[in-house]
């Protein structure tokens, strides 16, 4: 394990480095426990430095057999080698030189699964962020660019198929059964971008005519026999490549783009140049095996490693600290990708639901970091729901900002002025700046400080002299290390509603900066008055959430129902609807802790089944309207001195109190949802589908019978469908002879296949109460489970720590117990997936005081523990300062 130097890399000392490496030549002997690495690196001194300076190149875990310099071997005096480091004492003089070296890797037994390692007797690599150290010696940072030539070489019964990035070369038959093949990329790139695969696999191909004409070749390479299941993403690819074309104006560069699946890998996917790698969750999906949310995932994955070709790839980041650059800025794009494929307003509604669960706790506790950190102990710990998803939206408000236009002027300028770079935040805000003139630095801000603002709002009606106003006023709480904020700009795209639900016109306004429909809040205070207002209007804020900030308005109940029926945008009917049921879970939370029992107002349930029954809106959307905000959304707001079990009380409360008050309407709507018919992945049929299940849970409440739900299990003809039956039956019907006896045929089922029964181990983990722990233990002893599978521990204890609250926060510290066993065990084998997995008590201060000490004891009790890798013991120091 690569010991915790607990040495802290700072954004402030960027320094270029003193070399460069313009060529890299790479052979690989592949073989499963014995491989030979030869790299060959041309090796140039940068302008400016002096001459002999010593050569400093980075390793991790290597051991180094030989070692030349433009061909003479060194002699012991004059490099040093440890596994982590390889020092040159006096390169020579000349401005450019070649290293050439051996290392030896035993890729069967990488389980971190960084670098080379075999999964499902494949071979493959993972280099982003810094894995391509553990392959060779190199400058492993994103700032050296370097043309890379690869040659493999293995058996060619073991590994008939040799990936690489860039275009192939020429390839050929070996002794002893042994063949070889060339990889050429003419494309410059950082060292994270290599990639290699080697192995037996079965090919999904396919071509693209680029819109210049150039033909590129696709391949989608997938265990034998799982052919059929690429056929999806495949589709995908297509459609993302022109999509592409036509929203950026970016064309595809490569003869061939290929995606490979594996089974076992840490990430979703990594968009290696020409050689995407994917975790095989993320590519393989029919009907049979695959849930809607499924083809969504692999659409939006596909799409958002393809489009790092531009964004990440040609134009890539100068250090780790820039990483938002590439990944805020693709999860935009994929985004926009989704929305454009399928419904703008349930895709913004469902991106806003993810940043809300996974983004506002990491800001609002002790992992708070800008979207561009400034400081990290491991990097591997910066690939958060901070960087990616509000990297993000830091990216939509600039488009807010400046309109559709000019954001796409900068965007091209961006590309134009930046191709081949290894760029910084501030290259990507100045071309904004340039195309339209605006001057976009206290926007920064976005990206340099920590934690949500947020916005308090009142407003008042002089219906005298037909005015309107609100006062805004904003605050960004402190976060670790950031006591004091600065004030930022905050885009709001607002509406005033008028009585007959269309947006009222006003005739001036004063205070702040109005452009359009959206306010720029830049100060700690604005008094925005409206004159020219004719009647009260009720104030629409925050539309399509223009801005990720947490939002205080001072407005009555009758004004949010009011919305969430009347608002001309479909978010804000959302956004209302959602306050509205958070507000009544709060109120039904603290009358709990208080020992009392609540009731929900009849105007709630009548408003569900309204936008239930509305055949205006899409299913999809009435789905998500009846989605209850989630025990964590409730404790995220709630803050302090959480009681996970009153909040699932409050929550099953009002789930009861809407399916009895509408039983029959929703009875009807159900039997009018048939489910015949030809399965369809695509949105309007997913949507149906969701609408469909989420009545089910609710009849299946009302009724308080199994019978409904049994049926729909027996009957399921897609995976979506039987998912929802089988969760339906398992946590609202926990230990009953039907759920016994689904989950049971579930299995059976699905045994072989790994995928599927990660659903099987995720239903389970999270049944909600104190008897999920004790499945949990159980099912970690089940054949298909596995410590070593980032998607099986995920699946079972992941899923067990983050998404069973009842189950997980036990009074008792009983599933604290369980996930600190589990944290270090799968830490001696990949440090990673433990880090990762060990974020899930970060918001363990919001907790009451007695799980609140048991969450601590065993935060400690990791702590404690020997050799601790430097990937866990910052999260869990962070976590605990
Ligand atoms: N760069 C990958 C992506 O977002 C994520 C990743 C990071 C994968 C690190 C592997 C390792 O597309
Ligand atoms: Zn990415």
């Amino acid at each position: 394990m690569r010991s915790d130097t607990g040495q802290i890399f700072r954004l402030e000392d960027y320094r270029a480095s003193d070399y460069l490496i313009p060529q890299t030549q790479l052979t690989f002997q592949l073989s499963p426990e014995n491989t030979l690495v030869v790299a060959e690196l041309t090796i140039e001194r940068r302008d400016g430095v002096a001459k002999n300076a010593p050569l400093v190149l980075d390793g991790d875990e290597l051991t180094l057999k030989s070692i030349r310099i433009d061909g003479a071997p060194l002699s012991p005096s004059q490099y040093e080698a440890t596994p982590d480091k390889l020092t040159i004492r006096k390169p020579p003089a000349a401005k450019k030189f070649v290293v050439s070296m051996e290392t030896e890797l035993n890729p069967s037994k990488n389980e971190k699964l960084m670098g080379l390692y075999r999964s499902s007797n494949v071979y493959c690599t993972q280099c982003e962020a810094e894995g391509f150290r553990r392959i060779t010696y190199f400058l492993d940072r994103p700032d050296i660019l370097s043309v890379y030539t690869v040659r493999i070489e293995a058996e060619r019964s073991e590994a008939p198929l040799l990936l690489a990035n860039g275009n192939p070369g020429e390839t050929g038959d070996l002794a002893n059964g042994r063949h070889y093949a060339v990889w050429e990329d003419p494309f410059p790139k950082p060292s994270y971008l290599f990639a290699l695969v080697a192995g037996d696999l079965g090919r999904v191909g396919d071509v693209f005519v680029t819109e210049s004409g150039r033909t590129v070749e696709l391949g989608i390479y997938v265990e034998h026999g799982k052919e059929a299941r690429a056929a999806y993403a495949m589709d995908a690819l297509k459609r993302s490549m022109k999509w592409d074309e036509e929203k950026f104006g970016r064309e595809y560069d490569l003869d061939v783009f290929n995606i490979v699946a594996v089974s076992d890998f840490n990430m979703g996917a990594m968009e290696n140049k020409g050689l995407n790698l994917f975790n095989d969750k993320y590519v393989l999906a029919d009907d049979e095996t695959a849930t809607d949310a499924d083809f969504a995932n692999i659409e939006a994955i596909i799409a958002h490693e393809y489009f790092h070709n531009w964004t990440g790839n040609r134009i890539t980041c100068r250090d780790w600290f820039q990483l938002c650059l590439k990944e805020g800025l693709t999860v935009f794009r994929d985004h926009e990708f989704s929305a454009d494929q399928r419904s703008r307003a349930v895709k913004r509604i469902a991106e806003v639901r993810t940043l809300k669960a996974h983004q506002f706790p990491e800001d609002q506790g002790p992992l708070a970091h800008p979207v561009r950190p400034r400081r990290y102990r491991e990097i591997n710990n910066f690939y958060t729901a901070t960087v990616y998803e509000k990297g993000s939206e830091v990216v939509r408000m600039i488009r807010t900002i400046l309109g559709e236009e000019s954001f796409r002027a900068g965007m091209d300028l961006y590309f134009e002025r930046h191709d081949g770079d290894a760029a910084t935040i501030e290259d990507f805000l100045r071309v904004f700046e340039d195309v339209s003139g605006r001057d976009l630095s206290q926007f920064a801000l976005w990206y340099h400080q920590a934690g949500t603002p947020n916005l308090s709002v009142a407003s008042s009606y002089n219906a005298t002299a037909a005015e309107f106003t609100l006062e805004i006023e904003q605050s960004v709480p402190p976060t670790p290390s950031e006591s004091r904020k600065r004030l930022m700009h905050i885009p709001v795209a607002f509406g005033l509603v008028g009585p007959d639900g269309k947006d009222i016109a006003y005739s001036r306004v004063e205070g702040a900066t109005v452009e359009g429909d959206i306010i720029h809040v830049r100060k700690r205070r604005h008094s925005v008055r409206f004159s020219g207002v004719s009647s009260r209007p009720a104030v629409s804020l925050n539309r399509g959430f223009s801005a990720p900030i947490t939002l205080a308005i001072e407005q009555k109940p009758e004004g949010h129902y009011f919305l969430a029926r009347h608002d001309s945008d479909l978010f804000s009917r959302w956004q209302s609807l959602n306050t509205l049921l958070t507000d009544e879970l709060i109120t039904a939370f603290r009358k709990c802790r208080g020992g009392k029992a609540t009731n929900y107002p009849a105007e709630l349930s009548a408003l569900a089944c309204d936008i239930a029954a509305d055949e205006e809106l899409e299913p999809a959307y009435r789905a998500l309207a009846l989605t209850l905000p989630g025990e964590a959304d409730v404790a995220r707001e709630i803050g302090t001195n959480i009681d996970p079990d009153c909040i699932f009380e409050a929550r099953e409360a009002l789930t009861r109190s809407i399916a009895l008050a509408n039983e029959s309407r929703f009875g009807d709507l159900f039997r009018r949802l048939h489910n015949k018919g030809e399965f369809s992945p695509d949105a309007a049929s997913a949507g149906r589908r969701a609408l469909r299940n989420v009545l089910l849970d609710y009849l299946s409440v009302a009724s308080g019978d199994p019978t409904f739900a049994e049926k729909e299990f027996a009957g399921a003809t897609n995976m979506t469908d039987r998912a929802a039956a089988l969760t339906i039956l398992a946590h609202r019907f926990p230990g009953s002879p039907q759920a016994l006896s689904a989950l049971a045929a579930f299995e059976k089922r699905f045994r072989s296949d790994a995928l599927v029964l990660d659903k099987w181990f995720q239903i389970q983990a999270t049944v909600p109460g104190k008897n999920a722990v004790v499945t949990v233990g159980a099912l970690m002893e089940h054949p298909a489970f596995s410590l070593t599978n980032p998607n099986r521990v995920r699946a079972l204890v992941g899923t067990f720590a983050t998404a069973n609250q009842t189950g997980f926060h036990r009074a008792d510290g009983a599933g604290y117990s369980l996930f600190a066993d589990t944290v270090l065990a799968v830490e001696k084998r990949n440090p990673q997936i433990a880090a990762r997995l060990a974020t899930a008590l970060r918001s363990w201060r919001s907790l009451e005081p007695v799980r609140q000490a048991k969450a601590r004891e065993t935060l400690l009790s990791i702590a404690a523990a020997d050799n601790l890798s430097a990937d866990l013991r910052d999260i869990v120091e962070r976590t605990l300062a």
